[in-house]
């Protein structure tokens, strides 16, 4: 008989390499980020003459700051080795340990995978740390990424504590350097005691990336993870044109790839504009959900409206009449006072702006300043479930 599995595992693909396309995957090169990476070169090269560093980064969603501490670390990691100098770099995700036990469990068991999760205290962990450094003879470099949860959660006593360490903690002089990850501001975060240690010339700044920057970031992972020719140039526009919305890296890379297991799957030898469109509206409900939590409560009550409107009626068009109205049902159900006619009239060409819907004038025979409204992006019924499960997060 015909085994499909073995059909479909054994088929072609015109991915040629698809950890390239994984989000772990660390590029040698980053496009567009190389003067930050110099920056942090100029700013951890004291480290080569024994003197830890620390800085911070901070940068909205997709902007290459995980990328860019790892591709920094590795490359630091190498180059000191070099010169004969020992670094221990370790990534922590606070958003995963987001306590200061948490985070010094997940350093030590860098040293020792063993090392017993209960048990000991703070600081015999830092002691056992200091421990461990001198028998390595190393000097730590630590990156505490989503660092806003550990500050939220535990306040900033580690980060004093490690930014500290040689000075006041370690008896041999250990060296520990910190880069710090968010992607909000953090420095009001942190109490006097650690901004003093926590230089703000030191804080790098990651910009959204620009339609042509994310063209060139996903040229890139086009060459490394596709066969030669596959990925034509007009899908590559199309990709940074969707992507530049967000200025996120990561969405344009998933919808490569997403793209070309659509081409995949069609077994296509192509990947064309059209998958990414396949591509984008599979992507979509993930994206919408961020966007949504970027408006407001009556924003979302007012979209929410529309798109039960044109749920109930099964219309392509809603007008500015029935749409309050559904408003003003919908507020009431959500215990919040509608607000005044102009009000709304306002969240409509907001919610407009923000890409949700589209206002025309309607046409002959209909009243004179009534606007149509249309959803063309996405499903009512799923927008409306998905403001629902938003809404009770907004306040
Ligand atoms: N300049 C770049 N060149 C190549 N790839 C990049 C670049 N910037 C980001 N990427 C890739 O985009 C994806 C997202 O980047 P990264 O994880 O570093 O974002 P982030 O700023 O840490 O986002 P978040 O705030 O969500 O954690 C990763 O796959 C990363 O490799
Ligand atoms: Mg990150």
């Amino acid at each position: 008989m015909h085994d499909i599995v073995e059909d479909e595992l054994f088929s072609s693909s015109i991915i040629k390499d698809s950890e390239k396309l994984d989000f772990d995957y660390i590029p040698d090169e980053l496009p567009h980020r190389e003067d930050k990476l110099r920056i942090l070169a100029r700013i951890f090269k004291p480290i080569l003459s024994n003197v830890p560093q620390n800085a911070v980064i901070t940068g909205s969603v997709g902007t290459g700051k995980t990328v860019l501490a790892k591709r920094f670390c590795l490359s630091l990691v190498k180059t000191a080795r070099k010169q004969g100098i020992i670094l221990d770099y370790i990534h922590i995700n606070c958003r995963r340990r987001s306590t200061d036990s948490m985070v010094l469990l997940g350093i030590l068991n860098h040293f020792d995978q063993g090392f017993p999760d209960r048990g000991f205290s703070v600081q015999e962990m830092l002691q056992v740390l200091d421990r461990q450094l001198t028998r390595r003879k190393s000097h730590l470099i630590v990156v505490l990424d989503e660092v806003d949860a550990l500050l939220h959660r535990s306040g900033s006593d580690l980060i004093y504590n490690l930014t500290r360490f040689s000075d006041e903690y370690s008896k041999k002089k250990n060296l520990i350097s910190l880069i710090l990850i968010s992607q909000k501001n953090i420095f009001p975060m942190l109490d006097v005691s650690s901004l003093s240690t926590i230089k703000r010339s030191n804080h790098i700044h990651l910009d959204k990336y620009s339609r042509d920057e994310l063209y060139d970031i996903i040229k890139q992972r086009v060459e490394l993870a596709f066969h030669r020719g596959v990925v034509n140039e007009d899908s590559i526009n199309l990709i940074a044109d969707i992507a530049s919305e967000w200025g996120d890296a990561r969405f344009a890379i998933e919808l490569l790839w997403k793209a070309g297991l659509a081409a995949d799957q069609q077994h296509s030898l192509e990947v064309t504009p059209e998958h990414v469109r396949a591509a984008k509206a599979e992507t979509y409900s993930i994206v919408t959900e961020s966007k949504l939590r970027n408006l407001n409560k009556h924003q979302l009550l007012t979209l929410e409206a529309v798109a039960k409107r044109l749920y109930l009626d099964g219309t392509a068009y809603t007008n500015t009449g029935d749409a309050e109205r559904m408003y003003m049902l919908i507020c009431e159900e959500h215990d919040e006072k509608p607000r005044a006619h102009t009000m709304f009239w306002n969240y409509l060409k907001e919610i407009e702006n923000a890409g949700f819907i589209t206002l025309k004038k309607s046409g002959k025979g209909q009243l004179g300043t009534t606007q149509l409204i249309s959803l063309p992006d996405i499903p009512a019924e799923i927008l409306c479930e998905k403001i629902e499960e938003i809404l009770p997060d907004i306040n």
